[in-house]
Order: C-alpha cells, then sequence, then structure tokens
C-alpha cells in the first residue's frame, strides 16, 4: 500500500499549496483562534493499516462529528424508539436553524442537525447526571480509538457554553414540545462537552472503524452497533452529515461523511477504510473547504465511492 502514503503525501503538498482556505468558525471564540494552515488526513484501512500526513496527530475540535458516537450511544441505550423523537431527513437548512422546529411539533429532522443532536444528548442522558453522560462517552471514544489520551478541551466546552445562544433557544423550543426528558442546562452541558472532544486525525479514523466493519470493533472484535445499525447511521452520514452541503458532498466524494465546525470530517468506506481530515478553514455551509476537497480526491484517486460497484483499491 505504498501508493496510498504517496498519494496522501501529495494531496497534503498539493492542500498546503492552496490559499483560498475557508474561514475558521469565529461564532465559538474559541475555535476561531485555531490556524487556517493546519492541514492532516488519517486514513485506517479494513485490514488495520495506517497512513497519515500533514498533522495527523495535532487534536482539534471535533464538534458536530461527536453527534455520530452520541447517536450510536443512544441506539444503544433506545433501540428505534429514538426516532419517535428524531427523524430521518435531509434538512436542506442550516446546522443551527430554528424554523422547521414549529412546523414539525419540536421533532428535529434528523439528528445530525444542532436540534437533533440535542434530542441525542437527551437520551444519552437519560435521567442521569451530566458528568456521568460525558465520562461515558469520553471512555467509549479511548475505546474506539484503542488510546486513553482522547481529552475533552474545556476551555472549548466553555467558550461554546458562553456563546451558544442558539442552541440554548433550540433546547428550550425542544422543552417546550416535551421532547426533551431532562433539564435544559444538564442536556447543554453534555451537548457543549461532546462537541468539544479534541482528537487527532489518527484517533478519529481510528475511533470510525467500527462504521466501516459492520458495525465491530476490529482491534477487540467487540460489536459496538449492529451491522444493520452501522449501515443506517452510515445513510444519515450521507444524507444529513453535512447539513445542507450533503447533496453536493455526496455528489462530489459519494461516500457517507459527518462534518464539524472545527474543520474535521469522518469519511467512512464500507469494508475498505475509515478516514479522518482537518482543515479548519470552512466554506459558507460550515464543513471543511480543503478537507472536503481533500476527500474528493482521494475517491477520485481510489475509487473509493459507495457507487462505484467494485470499490477498488
Ligand atoms: O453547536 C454548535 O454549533 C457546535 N458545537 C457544533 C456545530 C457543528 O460542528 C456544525 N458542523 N459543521
Amino acid at each position: 500500500m505504498a501508493d496510498l502514503q504517496d498519494l496522501l503525501d501529495t494531496i497534503a503538498a498539493d492542500m498546503a499549496a492552496i490559499e483560498e482556505r475557508g474561514r475558521s468558525a469565529d461564532y465559538i471564540p474559541a475555535l476561531a483562534r485555531v490556524d487556517p494552515a493546519r492541514f492532516g488526513i488519517a486514513v485506517v484501512t479494513a485490514e488495520g493499516h495506517s497512513f497519515t500526513a500533514g498533522d495527523a496527530e495535532t487534536p482539534f475540535s471535533i464538534q458536530s462529528i461527536s453527534k455520530v458516537f452520541m447517536l450510536t450511544l443512544a441506539l444503544g441505550k433506545h433501540g428505534d424508539a429514538l426516532w419517535r423523537r428524531v427523524g430521518r431527513e435531509p434538512s436542506g437548512s442550516a446546522f443551527n436553524s430554528i424554523v422547521q422546529l414549529e412546523f414539525e411539533h419540536g421533532i428535529p429532522r434528523n439528528p445530525f442537525i444542532n436540534a437533533g443532536a440535542i434530542v441525542v444528548a437527551d437520551a444519552v442522558l437519560d435521567r442521569g447526571a451530566p458528568q456521568g453522560a460525558i465520562g461515558e462517552l469520553l471512555r467509549f471514544m479511548r475505546f474506539l480509538a484503542e488510546d486513553d489520551a482522547v481529552e475533552i478541551d474545556i476551555e472549548v466546552a466553555g467558550s461554546e457554553a458562553r456563546t451558544g445562544f442558539r442552541n440554548l433557544a433550540l433546547a428550550n423550543y425542544m422543552k417546550a414540545f416535551g421532547n426533551l426528558r431532562n433539564a435544559v442546562d444538564d442536556v447543554l452541558n453534555v451537548y457543549f462537552n461532546q462537541c468539544a472532544l479534541a482528537m487527532s486525525c489518527r484517533q478519529l479514523a481510528m475511533a470510525g472503524r467500527y462504521l466501516s466493519a459492520d458495525g465491530l470493533h476490529p482491534g477487540t472484535g467487540h460489536q459496538v452497533i449492529s451491522a444493520r445499525r452501522a449501515r443506517r447511521v452510515g445513510a444519515l452520514m450521507l444524507t444529513c452529515g453535512h447539513y445542507d452541503g450533503s447533496g453536493e458532498f455526496a455528489f462530489r466524494v459519494g461516500i457517507p461523511g459527518k462534518s464539524g465546525v472545527g474543520g474535521g470530517i469522518l469519511g467512512i468506506v464500507p469494508g475498505k477504510a475509515s478516514i479522518a481530515v482537518w482543515s479548519p478553514g470552512l466554506n459558507e455551509r460550515g464543513n471543511s473547504l480543503l478537507g472536503s476537497l481533500a476527500l474528493e480526491r482521494l475517491s477520485e484517486a481510489t475509487g473509493w465511492s459507495i457507487f462505484n460497484g467494485g470499490l477498488s483499491i
């Protein structure tokens, strides 16, 4: 697989030469300070080989990518009953939009827009203490990544808690519709901490392996989630993982992906690989500009697309 290493090195070098890098998220002050020149990529294959290039060992704020892992935990606790409280349709709206919630009686369109992720955080909290749910997620991420160095950046969590007025509005609104069981402050405490998980591309690609391996943790053989659920999480990533940019991402890259405003993207190639990429500058939809481009180049060069019957390499 020497060619995969060469390919990642080429992609990283090409990305370093691009001047138009998008803008770091500035509505969370701690994220606005991140250097837009950073770029990292990591690929872990189904055979267990990992390849990295650029700043692949630097932890960054995974933000909304955490929603995939929280959904996994919530489905484990509540099973399909979760779908009575959150939908499975792309929203076509911004990640932090409130407009659909009124028409749809406080049931968010999908688990990846902020409103949906707040419901999922409420489901994981499950009448317990926020510290318990946060600890559960942190242990889960360390287990998935096989790395106890995964941490939550408390500065980022605090920064978002001080400025998260839209999320406060979304949570209060859903509470009014009876779609949150716990206190709004407790749910948001969990949500802000999950978004503040700091992981490197290597750690994130390791953590995503179960989604490309029929729900199985390749390191331990543990069934994290059933194969059927792993496929369904992948379907939601493809249709909703980039918010109102999901169609464009599917068109250009052709694999399930989940973005975060920290500039990370987790990409899943079923049966082949788990990929994490990071570049802090965002496009107008809040998705990593160069991260999307790097994944497009990678999928083109490898043939990795769920629409490629042969799934080459
Ligand atoms: O709630 C927020 O606004 C952020 N913590 C997460 C948003 C996010 O990552 C959207 N992704 N592109």
